[in-house]
Parts: structure tokens; C-alpha cells; sequence
């Protein structure tokens, strides 16, 4: 994209913050993308009715809801609180449009053969973030006694007598493929061990979900996890889905870019360690209790040498966000991004605003700071890097539009509301053309 212009209907026009003003204010955090959508594919395996609170409105929630809807389900929402239906959600084929949107409709897969013991499905789509493949998810169903078959670019994993039971090694570590295995192995006919997994809040957050329901899991949170075959009791309890640890990590690192005293509540602050040991080595005061963060801008930031790292390291998702802080912090500072292989291309874009940043190969980039940045007319290009593309322009000199603000809103949910309460110019637009 061309600095200057932007190519969507829909763009947010942020004002940067001028001179010595700061935002402040208190900003409350929804429930957790990443642990809703597991456990909505959760419901589909679980069968009968689910209760969920503290649901993200955002647009995955709903494209999730209509993947679901399209196996035969039926989910409804009212304010934060969704009702998953799925006696009926028999289908075994993910609709191809819903399912490209939403890197996250692979989780369906384990519940289809948990479910039905075939799933066809096209490969899934989601923010571009390197090559993202599904290896792992064919390997591991073979693994458990599936056959995998392709036609245009369609997979059909069958299991006819169901998925067996085995032990799954992940050469990676991948939070939605131990989440798929997690919900598919609780219907095979054995104990399935799954080992090297990912152990994200969320994969927790899915296997309490499960538990709540009759499954048999333990050792989530750890790199080994163990899911005994498991007879499911639809609990009609409503469960709570934890907070989002990238929404609150977005904001205390704008705290951190312009704030005073902004209070980020509703979270859980040990979710978020890893970040906040990172600003307080680049300086950054931070009061913290068990479920908020109070974070101000220090007069200078120090730089930092940022390794991105599966939990309970930094998460790959406020690697965009906190590269942003950096371009104001004082001196070199390097970023490792270890998990994709195509996440610092929204470097350029920084650059053409102001920052000094040497890219010098797809997982490693040095940023010079501090640099006054310019407004620009930019879009983003998934939805960390459009967050933060909003943080570069709350800091820059000038007006910018940030386009794709649909990508915006798949993650966070009344995104310019929240950040206008905190004092910031923001406001939605459609392009003319
Ligand atoms: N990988 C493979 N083969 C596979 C699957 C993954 O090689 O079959 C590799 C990926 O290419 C990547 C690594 O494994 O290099 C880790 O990716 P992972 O599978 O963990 O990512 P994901 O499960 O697709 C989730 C989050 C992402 C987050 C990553 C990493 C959900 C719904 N999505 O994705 O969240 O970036 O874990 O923490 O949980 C976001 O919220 O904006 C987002 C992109």
C-alpha cells in the first residue's frame, strides 16, 4: 500500500496527541478471543446447550457463531452473554467462505470428529502472518487412526469407527492445534497424550470449559496433556470466559506510549507477565493488583531486547504494539520474532511514518529510537498490526487514517469508544470512493 492513500470503506482518522498531553482514564477489558472461540468449537463436541459470559462482541465471535450455525446449530447473543445450541449441528462440512475468513475454524475440526468422524474443510484463512500451515492437524489425525484426503484445495479427514486413541508429539508448538486435539480426543475410543503443547490461559480456559462438561483432561497448562475417553454432561452452569490478555497488553503499552495513570481493570495481570517485565526494563511505571494494571508514560524509555516466545514468553501479538514503543524509546532496541515467519512486514509502514527500523530478515529487526513519527494514511494489515497502527498515530505529528478497520474489530471490541474515553481523537469514516 502506497503511503497516502487508503483502500478500504472503512478507516479510522486518529489525531495525534499534541505536545505534553496525555491520555488517562480507565479502560475495562471483554473476554478473551482466543479462549471463546476454542470453547464455542468446544460446545459443538459437547452436544446440547452453552452458556458462555463475558463473550467479546467482535466480528470472529459471529463468524464462528454462523460456522456453527452452518453444522446445524444455533447460537444466539445478547449483550455478553451467548447461547450455543448444537444438538442438531451434525453437518460435517465447515462453510468454505466462513471458514476462510477465520484462521480459528480449523478448532471445528476437532469437534466435527469428535462429533461425526469426518470433517471437510478448505484450508483455513485468518490473518496473514506468515505461511501458517495444517500439518499438524492432518498428522495428528492420521496419528489417531484418520484417513486424510484432498480435492480442490478441500481436506476430508474420515475416521470410520471413530478417532483411536494415541500419543501426538507436536514438532511445533501450536496453540490451536493442542486445542483441536484437546476437543477431538475427548471422543476417541482411547487415552490420547498430546505432548510439547502450548500452554496459553486459553488452552486452560478451554479445558476447564470441557471439564465443566464431563471431560476427562488433565495437565493443561503444562506440556503434556492427557485426555481420557470421556461421556460429555451438558452443564448448564453459564461459564465465564477469562479476559483478553492482548486487548489489556494493547492498552497498558499505550499507557505506556501516552498515558497518566491509565488504569487497565478487568484483566489478569500474571497473564500478562511477560510485557510487563519488558516495560519495566524500558522504565515504565507500573502499578499492578492481581486483575489490574496502572501504567503512565516515564519521561524516557529505555530500549530492550524483545524475543517473541510461546506463553509464558511474549506473545507474538503485542510484538506490533510494543515495536511501536520503541521506536520512542532511547537507543537501539533489536525484536526476535521466533512464531511466524511474516510478522514484522508492517515494519515498512512505521518506517514511511518516521521510525528508523532496519529489517534484517523475516524474524529479526533493530529499531532506533526516539523518532517523532508522522501521520499517514495506512492500512493494517491484520489485527495486532492495525492496533498498532492506531498507537503510531495517537503518537504522531498530525491526523492519520488507519484503513481495514474491519481487521480492527475481529479482536477488539468498541475499539475507538474505549480509546475516545482515554482522551483520544479517534473516529470512524467510510472513504468516499
Ligand atoms: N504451525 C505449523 N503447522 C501447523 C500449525 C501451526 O507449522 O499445522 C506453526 C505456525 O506456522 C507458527 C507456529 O506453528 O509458526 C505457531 O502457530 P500457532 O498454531 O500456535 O498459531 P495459531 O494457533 O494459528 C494462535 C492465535 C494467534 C496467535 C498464535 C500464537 C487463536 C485463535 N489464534 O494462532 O492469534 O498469534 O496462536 O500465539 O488462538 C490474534 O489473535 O491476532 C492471533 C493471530
Amino acid at each position: 500500500m502506497v503511503a497516502g492513500t487508503i483502500g478500504t470503506m472503512d478507516y479510522l482518522a486518529v489525531e495525534g496527541l499534541k505536545g505534553e498531553a496525555r491520555l488517562s482514564g480507565e479502560v475495562f477489558i471483554e473476554g478473551a478471543k482466543n479462549a471463546v472461540l476454542p470453547i464455542m468449537a468446544g460446545a459443538v463436541a459437547v452436544g446440547g446447550e452453552t452458556t458462555l459470559t463475558n463473550v467479546p462482541m467482535i466480528a470472529d465471535v459471529h463468524t464462528m457463531g454462523a460456522l456453527i450455525e452452518g453444522l446445524g446449530g444455533y447460537v444466539t447473543t445478547k449483550g455478553h452473554q451467548s447461547s450455543i445450541r448444537t444438538k442438531d449441528a451434525n453437518g460435517t462440512v465447515l462453510d468454505p467462505a466462513l471458514a476462510k475468513r477465520l484462521r480459528a475454524s480449523v478448532l471445528l475440526t476437532g469437534a466435527v470428529m469428535a462429533r461425526s468422524g469426518k470433517v471437510t474443510f478448505p484450508h483455513p484463512g485468518g490473518c496473514v502472518l506468515g505461511s501458517r500451515p495444517i500439518d499438524l492437524f492432518t498428522d495428528g489425525f492420521q496419528k489417531l487412526g484418520a484417513s486424510v484426503s484432498y480435492q480442490n484445495e478441500t481436506t476430508t479427514v474420515e475416521a470410520k469407527n471413530g478417532l483411536s486413541g494415541g500419543e501426538i508429539f507436536f514438532k511445533v508448538v501450536s496453540v490451536t492445534a493442542t486445542e483441536t486435539f484437546m476437543i477431538a480426543g475427548t471422543r476417541a475410543t482411547g487415552v490420547v497424550t498430546l505432548k510439547n503443547c502450548a500452554m496459553e490461559p486459553e488452552v486452560v480456559a478451554l479445558a476447564s470449559y470441557l471439564r465443566n462438561n464431563g471431560a476427562r483432561i488433565s495437565g493443561d497448562g503444562t506440556p503434556t496433556i492427557i485426555i481420557e475417553p470421556s461421556h460429555f454432561e451438558p452443564n448448564p452452569e453459564p461459564f465465564a470466559i477469562p479476559p483478553d490478555r492482548i486487548e489489556a497488553g494493547s492498552f497498558i503499552i499505550l499507557g505506556a506510549l501516552l498515558g497518566k495513570d491509565v488504569r487497565v481493570s478487568n484483566c489478569v495481570s500474571e497473564h500478562v507477565e511477560a510485557l510487563l517485565e519488558a516495560l519495566r526494563q524500558m522504565g515504565v511505571p507500573l502499578i499492578t493488583t492481581q486483575n489490574s494494571v496502572t501504567v503512565s508514560r516515564p519521561e524516557s524509555l529505555r530500549s530492550l531486547e524483545l524475543r517473541t516466545h510461546e506463553y509464558p514468553g511474549f506473545p507474538t501479538d503485542l510484538q506490533a504494539p510494543l515495536a511501536v514503543l520503541l521506536t520512542q524509546a532511547d537507543g537501539e532496541s533489536s525484536l526476535l520474532e521466533t512464531v511466524f515467519d511474516g510478522r514484522l512486514n508492517y515494519t515498512q509502514d512505521l518506517v514511511r511514518m518516521g521510525a528508523d527500523i532496519q529489517v534484517w530478515n523475516p524474524h529479526k529487526a533493530t529499531i532506533k529510537g526516539p523518532t517523532p513519527l508522522k501521520a499517514r494514511n495506512i492500512d493494517g494489515p491484520d489485527i495486532r498490526a492495525g492496533l498498532a497502527f492506531i498507537l503510531a498515530a495517537a503518537v504522531a505529528d498530525g491526523t492519520s487514517k488507519i484503513g481495514n478497520a474491519h481487521l480492527v474489530d475481529r479482536g477488539y471490541e468498541r475499539i475507538e469508544e474505549k480509546l475516545q474515553s482515554l482522551g483520544l481523537s479517534i473516529s470512524r469514516q467510510s472513504s468516499p470512493h
